[in-house]
């Protein structure tokens, strides 16, 4: 191609030129957690997207500007739906329209803990169908390092049709990886804000990924490979694994010593460098922090190395939901009760606070255990009305409404989740047992005698 000058163009200078009169096209897979608040932070940059998923509901709610994702508020969708530079499709012969296809499809474990990488095969594969010259492809999933250049690129390749001359990397496509580090219900970050890593299979991508990210994120830090960005991930999350499972075990050691583990923590964080705070709880929730480091065990295997901090985290913060069931129990038997038969209430389903995401959480293990025990068990969640069927759990159950006489029915009441909608004195004041997982009764006025923490 030639440009007005008389020089050659190539497939990047075009690429470049369209990122800078903003005549270039986003796809995105999977517009789910990750994938919509993308979607929405490059169609505000005044890119166009189209979104792709398997998953023709969220096609139709898209459509119907309906919001599926609560934490993310209305106006994320309604100003996707109601925008002619934007669309969703399951139609993934349309991904030869994006000039730019990025990947935020799940990665999973599977049954004996090891990573399922088929949805970022599945991706590779849809995209190799059509992939035409001048596409930028970059993997947002979290996986173990290598996987961009050792997985993905080629599933792409492979699935290229018979007869189509193979492109050449880094001069007719290119491909990056750029860890996603979307934290739902984070009130003081967004994906706009948030800063972005960015490493390429080779020079030209990692340039072109760097300007893509740049449309629409306010810092984008290039690293030198996708090696690194897909490491650096994977360090993040054993990061919070491991020192959410030392808060986890101090807080254990500390109850047994009459000692608050979490007063102890707000002092150790009064000091302005060399601490930073984590906190305690009935598990590990999410599809992050409990999975990612584990991807990274695997591979190490390969290279004859142990992950023994991984391993040891995953032991203890696994622990968890025994601990809370442990404490229960104890408190029950106090008050000269039996877990079977009592009448125990779980409140919080979500993984965490104010968002509706149920995956991993530990209070689903809660729920099962104390079952298991005898006990009749029910949760309430204000942002989980009902369960749906998940790869481990089908409990089908409704979230129980809460009222002081509904709180004063129950034998226990086992915080698993504080959402701020909470009113806890009320809790606090109606519940005759409170196994406290979260602190979440620290400001409570009146008797804490009924009040466990666990
Ligand atoms: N949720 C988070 O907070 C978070 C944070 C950082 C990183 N991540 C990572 O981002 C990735 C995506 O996570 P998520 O939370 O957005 O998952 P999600 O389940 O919310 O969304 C994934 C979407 O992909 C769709 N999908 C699955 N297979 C597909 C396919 N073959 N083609 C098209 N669409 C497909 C699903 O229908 C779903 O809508 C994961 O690797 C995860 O570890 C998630």
């Amino acid at each position: 191609m030639h440009s007005s000058l008389g020089t050659v163009m190539t497939t990047a200078d075009t690429l470049k030129s369209k990122l800078a009169d903003n005549s270039f096209v986003i796809g995105i897979i999977g517009l789910g957690y990750v994938g919509l608040p993308l979607a929405h932070a490059f169609h505000q940059a005044g890119l166009r997207v189209v979104g792709f998923d398997i998953d023709p509901s969220k096609i139709t709610a898209l459509a119907k500007g309906e919001n599926y994702l609560k934490h993310l508020g209305g106006e994320m969708v309604t100003s996707l739906s109601t925008s002619a530079r934007f669309c969703a499709t399951a139609d993934f012969t349309r991904l030869a329209e994006p000039d730019a296809i990025i990947i935020c499809v799940p990665t999973p474990l599977g049954a004996h803990r090891e990573p399922d990488l088929s949805y970022v095969v599945g991706s590779g594969r849809d995209i190799g169908r059509t992939l035409r010259a001048g596409q930028l492809i970059v993997l947002e999933s979290t996986t173990y390092p290598g996987t961009t250049r050792g997985d993905l690129l080629p599933a792409m390749l492979a699935a290229i049709p018979a007869g189509v001359a193979k492109p050449e990397l880094g001069r007719d496509f290119f491909v990056a990886f750029s860890p996603e580090r979307e934290d739902p219900g984070r009130k003081t970050h967004n994906t706009k804000s948030t800063p972005k890593l960015v490493g390429g299979l080779d020079a030209v991508s990692t340039e072109l990924a760097t300007l893509l990210y740049q449309k629409a994120i306010q810092h984008v830090v290039t690293v030198s490979s996708a090696e690194v960005a897909e490491a650096a991930k994977i360090l993040e999350n054993t990061f919070r694994a491991v020192n959410i499972a030392m808060v986890n075990e101090l807080k254990v050691l500390l109850t047994e010593m009459g000692i608050d583990v979490w007063e102890v923590i707000d002092a150790a964080a009064t000091k302005p460098f060399g601490f930073m705070p984590f906190y305690p709880g009935p598990g590990l929730g999410g599809h992050c922090i409990p999975i990612d480091p584990f991807y990274l065990t695997w591979k190490a295997r390969e290279v004859g190395r142990p992950t023994r901090f991984i391993e040891l985290a995953g032991e203890v913060n696994h622990g968890m939901p025994d601990y809370v069931v442990a404490r229960t129990t104890s408190a029950l038997n106090d008050r000269c009760k039996s877990v079977k038969n009592s009448r125990i209430l779980i409140l919080g389903l979500a993984y965490k606070p104010d968002i509706d995401d149920v995956r991993e959480s530990p209070s689903f293990e809660l729920i099962e255990k104390f079952r298991d025990l005898g006990a009749h068990v029910d949760y309430n969640d204000p942002l989980v009305p009902r369960t749906h069927q998940m790869r481990k759990y089908d409990l089908r159950m409704e979230s129980v409404s809460l009222t002081p006489s509904s709180l004063a029915s129950y034998d226990a009441v086992v915080i698993s989740t504080n959402h701020t909608a909470y009113d806890w004195q009320q809790i606090a004041d109606s519940a005759p047992l409170i196994i406290d997982t979260r602190n979440a009764l620290r400001r409570i006025t009146g008797r804490r005698d009924h009040v466990v923490s666990a």
